[in-house]
C-alpha cells in the first residue's frame, strides 16, 4: 500500500453507511485518523441515530485503525470541524459525501423537498468545507472532495431538487479549486454510482449488489492523496469504471456587426456544430472567442 495517509486527518461526512463508510474504512486502513460523521437519519432526512457513526468507528478500531464519531448534521459544519480539531488538531482532507433524497416530479415538489435537499447537499458541503478552509490555508495543504451525481450532470426525472444541489456542488468546487490553489488546497468532484439504500428503490437488486461502494473509493482516495495534483476536475466512477468528464464547447460563430435572431437562425447549424470543438478549463479559455470583439483576454479578476 504505497498511498499512505499516516499523520493525516480525514473528515468523511455521511460515513455511517454506503459510500462514506467505504471511504472512511479505506482512509483508516491507509493510516489516516478519520472523523466519521453521520447524523443517522432516514434516506429522506428524518430523525437521527448516533449509533450509525459509532458502529463504523468501532469497525475501524477493530480493524486496527483510528477514528472518532461525530453525529452533527453537515449543516453545522463548524461543530464537525471543531470535533476534528479538538480530537486530532488538524484537518487535511474533507470528503463531502452526506446525502439524502426527496424525489418528486417538479409538478409535485414541495418547498420543503427543495429546501432540505439544498441544505444537506449544497449548504452542508459548503459549511463543512468553509469551516475547514482556514485550517487548510494555515497549513498550506488540503484536499477537498465533492460528491455530485449524474442526476446533476445530465438531469433525472423526479430529481429537480437533487440535480440542482448536485450540480451546484460542482460549481462550488470549481471556484474553490481556483481560490485554494495558492495554498495547495485541491478540490475535485466525483459522481459515483453504487448500490446503497439511496439507490435500492431505483435499481434492481442484482444491479445494486454488483455496484459495490468499494468500487468508488479508490478514485476518492487517490484524489485526496498528497501525490495527486488534480484540481477542478470531475470524475464519474462506479461498478469498476473510472472516467473523467469535461465540458465541450463548439467553435461557435462570430458576428462582426449588430445581428438579429434571424441572422443567428441562418447560422444556427454552424453555431452548434461540434465538428470542431474546444474543452475550455477556465473563463479565459471559454471566452476566447469574445477576445475578437473586446481585444483583450476575458478573465474575471479576483476581488479580495
Ligand atoms: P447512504 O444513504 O448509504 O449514505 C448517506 C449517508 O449520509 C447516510 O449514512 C446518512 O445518514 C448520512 N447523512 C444524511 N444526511 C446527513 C446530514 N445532514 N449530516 C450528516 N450525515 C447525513 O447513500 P450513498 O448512496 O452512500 O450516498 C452517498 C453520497 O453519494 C450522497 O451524497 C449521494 O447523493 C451520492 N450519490 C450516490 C449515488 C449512488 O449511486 N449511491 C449516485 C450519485 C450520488
Amino acid at each position: 500500500m504505497s498511498l499512505r495517509f499516516d499523520g493525516r486527518v480525514v473528515i468523511v461526512t455521511g460515513a455511517g453507511q454506503g459510500l462514506g463508510r467505504s471511504h472512511a474504512r479505506e482512509f483508516a486502513r491507509r493510516g489516516a485518523k478519520v472523523v466519521v460523521n453521520d447524523l443517522g437519519g432516514t434516506p429522506s432526512g428524518r430523525g437521527a441515530d448516533g449509533s450509525v457513526a459509532q458502529d463504523v468507528v468501532d469497525l475501524i478500531r477493530a480493524e486496527g485503525g483510528e477514528a472518532v464519531a461525530n453525529t452533527d448534521s453537515v449543516e453545522h459544519g463548524d461543530k464537525l470541524v471543531a470535533c476534528a480539531m479538538d480530537t486530532y488538531g488538524r484537518i487535511d482532507v474533507v470528503v463531502n459525501n452526506a446525502g439524502i433524497l426527496r424525489d418528486a416530479s417538479f409538478a409535485k415538489m414541495t418547498d420543503d423537498d427543495w429546501d432540505l435537499i439544498l441544505r444537506v447537499h449544497l449548504t452542508g458541503s459548503m459549511c463543512v468545507t468553509r469551516a475547514a478552509w482556514p485550517h487548510m490555508r494555515a497549513a498550506g495543504y488540503g484536499r477537498v472532495l465533492m460528491t455530485t451525481s449524474v442526476a446533476g450532470i445530465y438531469g433525472n426525472f423526479g430529481q429537480a431538487n437533487y440535480s440542482a444541489a448536485k450540480l451546484g456542488l460542482f460549481g462550488l468546487a470549481q471556484t474553490l479549486a481556483i481560490e485554494g490553489s495558492s495554498k495547495n488546497i485541491l478540490v475535485n468532484t466525483v459522481g459515483p454510482t453504487a448500490g446503497s439504500r439511496l439507490t435500492e428503490t431505483a435499481l434492481p437488486k442484482e444491479v445494486t449488489e454488483a455496484l459495490k461502494p468499494e468500487y468508488v473509493t479508490p478514485a476518492v482516495v487517490l484524489l485526496c492523496h498528497e501525490s495527486s495534483h488534480a484540481t477542478g476536475r470531475l470524475f464519474e466512477v462506479g461498478g469498476g469504471w473510472v472516467s473523467e468528464t469535461r465540458w465541450e464547447q463548439t467553435e461557435g460563430v462570430f458576428f462582426q456587426d449588430d445581428f438579429t435572431a434571424d441572422d443567428l437562425q441562418g447560422r444556427w447549424a454552424e453555431a452548434t456544430s461540434f465538428a470542431t470543438s474546444r474543452h475550455a478549463r477556465t473563463v479565459a479559455e471559454s471566452k476566447s472567442g469574445i477576445k475578437e470583439r473586446v481585444g483583450i483576454e476575458m478573465a474575471l479578476a479576483p476581488q479580495k
